[in-house]
């Protein structure tokens, strides 16, 4: 346990920069900007969020956690999964300028699920006392 403290940071910072980088590149797309598609960026990115969930799994290995037995994190999980597609959806495969901003607020949302869902340990945050 002596680890959590410093992993818990190490997990927020990597959200705070994996949440900015995803904000500032969709952002410069939906402004009509071509750097965010380049390989750098997506390499960058991709790197950054496989730290991220690495430093999640640690956690829950340090934790003893499991998504089955402990509903909140199967259900951040499934949030990360939006995270994931809606953010896809954002920067690139929907068709229009207002399907990415659309995207981009789901996306967003999830993220913000997410974080609720951590913070309560709660799989419906909205309704944790
Ligand atoms: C954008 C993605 C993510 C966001 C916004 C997020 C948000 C957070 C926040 C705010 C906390 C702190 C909770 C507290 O202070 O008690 C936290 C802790 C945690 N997160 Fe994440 N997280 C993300 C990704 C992940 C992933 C991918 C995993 C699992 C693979 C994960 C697993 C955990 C675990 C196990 C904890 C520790 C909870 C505790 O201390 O009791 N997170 N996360």
């Amino acid at each position: 346990m002596d680890h959590y403290p410093a992993l818990k940071h190490l997990h927020l910072t990597l959200v705070t920069l994996s949440v900015a980088g995803f904000v500032l590149r969709w952002l410069a797309v939906l402004r009509g900007a071509a750097w965010p598609l380049q390989r750098g960026w997506r390499i960058g990115t991709a790197a950054l969020d496989t730290l991220l969930l690495a430093s999640g799994a640690a956690l829950w290995v340090l934790l003893g956690l499991h998504p089955v037995h402990q509903p909140w994190l199967g259900v951040k999980l499934l949030w990360l999964l939006g995270y994931i597609v809606c953010g896809s959806l954002a920067l690139k495969r929907a068709p229009t300028p207002g399907g990415k901003r659309l995207a981009g607020l789901a996306a967003l949302s999830c993220v913000a699920l997410m974080a609720a869902t951590a913070l309560t340990h709660h799989p419906m945050p909205w309704s944790a006392s």
